[in-house]
């Protein structure tokens, strides 16, 4: 059997908050060829906001998302627009210089505007909301690097001070408070995005995963159910396909957890993130009629297999005992491309591509990130200089070997339990069973009925784990998530987990 959670039963729906306040857009699958200047693969904030962007220049371009819009990564964010990222400017500076440092945070705070402006000006409606944003010391520990980090970022042009008036409701050392800030309902914001994505020779297709992408003239994406001939491609998946492995090396998956939780308090009028380990970060919304709070934390490489039930009642436990928080609401998690060298990814999707792009390595700040590379992409088909391309290049050299290596094709991180039967399994519960020879992944459902699907992973073959709080096969290796079914949630595999019979 798989190892025993150590947390009790698990508090609030395995589901996101922002995904479960929200109804599902309905476009349509692709059916047969259609011809666009520009394809985008991928409907989350990088691929929606590239999208837009060169549409609103002129050009005529088609979305491929492989699910609904809004349901990968960004519908799991916690909700931050901002150029606060911790002690990033600190880091930035130390491996890449001031001038880099300075240049990652005017894309940030252009990304940051250009999501106002974009709420405004395309009249979305989407909880956007002005707030300050701090990275707070918890204790006198790590006190002296926030300070730091307040005066590097405010001699970067940015909108940052130090302070020891910190509106949490507990006492902390002091914090970098950056002014002007933003949150957002984040799959409103996709959601409207894509509304204005479609239409006048513009199409948001969903359902409709990409399987192939060849360049030459046109480039050609392949899905399923039809084809898509474009003069250029943008891959957003948010870990790409169609790259050969190339940033299998530059980037880890990192993944990270979020409870929400009612409070009896009005919404605060900041979002927060602690220096401190272990790390906190926290946003309060109002959402059909209460205050929820969100509380983020126990992050960690996706391919360190962890029972995430701990790590949920955690982060349970800061919200009462820091907020008097009510019982957890929603739980969910979710894991993000963590560049080696800490900068994002926008450029070639290989490095001799002249018509295939790519936007990865959002480093867990993908809504600002996310925007600033979506736009320096826009700027590069359109011939327009931009600020912060080069920082951002794909083809950049490498500054820094990677710290850890990923798992390569064929690493068995996962354990197959050759003793264990499916009937042993709980309700709820999954577990990989070696089948003659064969690891299968096998859940039991709510009903009694066992799915059962390969356990190799499609992407490179190796072993999947179950996530038993999001109810997910999670591959060690390069971040595929598969749903107990064996459909792909998340890249870079493309393919679903084949059936199998019930061991
Ligand atoms: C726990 C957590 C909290 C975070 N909080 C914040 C925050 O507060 N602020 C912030 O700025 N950032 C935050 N981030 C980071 C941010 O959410 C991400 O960087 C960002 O959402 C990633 O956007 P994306 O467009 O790359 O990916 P996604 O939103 O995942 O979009 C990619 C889309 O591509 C689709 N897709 C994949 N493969 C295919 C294919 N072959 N064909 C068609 N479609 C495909 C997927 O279904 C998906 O919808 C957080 C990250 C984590 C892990
Ligand atoms: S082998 Fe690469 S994601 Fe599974």
């Amino acid at each position: 059997m798989s190892e025993a959670t150590t947390a009790g039963p698990a508090e609030g729906q395995p589901l996101s908050l922002w995904l479960a306040t929200t109804g599902a857009t309905d476009f349509p699958v692709l059916h047969g060829t259609v011809e666009v200047d520009v394809a985008v693969i991928g409907g989350g904030i990088a691929g929606l906001t590239a999208a837009l962007a060169l549409k609103r220049s002129g050009r005529s371009v088609a979305v491929l998302e492989a699910g609904r819009i809004g349901t990968g990564v960004t519908g799991h964010t916690t909700g931050k627009v901002t150029s606060l990222h911790r002690l990033a400017y600190t880091d930035l500076q130390r491996s890449h210089g001031t001038s880099a440092a300075r240049v990652y945070g005017a894309a940030n705070q252009a990304a940051l505007e250009h999501i106002g402006r974009t709420v405004a000006a395309e009249d979305l409606s989407c909880g956007f909301r002005r707030v300050a944003n701090y990275t707070f010391a918890a204790g006198p520990e790590a006190l002296p690097e926030v300070r730091a980090e307040a005066g590097l970022a405010a001699t970067l042009g940015l909108p940052s001070t130090f302070t020891t008036d910190v509106p949490l409701p507990f006492p902390v050392a002091g914090a970098v408070r950056f002014d002007g800030q933003a949150q957002i309902h984040a799959v409103q914001y996709l959601q409207g995005l894509a509304g204005k994505v479609d239409g006048g020779g513009s199409f948001v297709f969903e359902r409709t995963r990409a399987v192939d992408l060849r360049e030459g003239t046109p480039v050609t994406v392949a899905a399923a159910t039809g084809t898509v001939l474009a003069g250029d491609a943008i891959v957003a998946t948010n870990v790409p396909f169609g790259d050969h492995g190339r940033f299998e090396s530059l980037c880890r998956p990192h993944r990270s957890y979020i409870v929400a939780a009612p409070v009896d308090t009005p919404p605060l009028d900041a979002t927060f993130i602690s220096a401190d380990e272990p790390m906190h970060s926290l946003l309060t919304v109002r959402l059909d009629g209460t205050t929820y709070l969100l509380v983020g934390g126990g992050g960690h490489p996706a391919d360190e297999q962890v029972d995430p039930a701990p790590r949920h009642a955690a982060l349970a436990r800061y919200a009462r005992s820091h907020f008097g928080a009510g019982s957890v609401s929603y739980r969910w998690s979710t894991q993000d491309a963590l560049p080696q060298d800490g900068l994002p990814y926008a450029g070639p999707l290989n490095p001799d591509s002249r018509h295939a792009f790519v936007i990865t390595g959002l480093r867990k700040w993908g809504l600002t990130n996310g925007t600033a590379a979506a736009l320096a992409l826009a700027d590069l088909l359109n011939g327009t200089p931009n600020a912060w391309a080069a920082l951002f290049d794909s083809n950049r050299a490498p500054r820094r070997p990677t710290a850890q290596a990923a798992p390569r094709a064929g690493d068995s991180v996962s354990h197959t339990d050759s003793a264990a039967r499916a009937a042993d399994l709980a309700p709820g519960d999954g577990t990989v069973l070696d089948a003659d020879g064969t690891s299968t992944a096998c859940y039991r459902d709510e009903a009694g009925h066992v799915h059962a699907v390969s356990a190799v992973c499609t992407h490179l073959g190796c072993t999947v784990g179950f996530n038993r709080a999001d109810r997910t096969w999670d591959c060690p290796c390069h971040g595929s998530r598969f749903d107990v079914d064996g459909k792909v949630i998340q890249g870079p595999a493309t393919e679903d987990l084949p059936p199998r019979p019930v061991p």
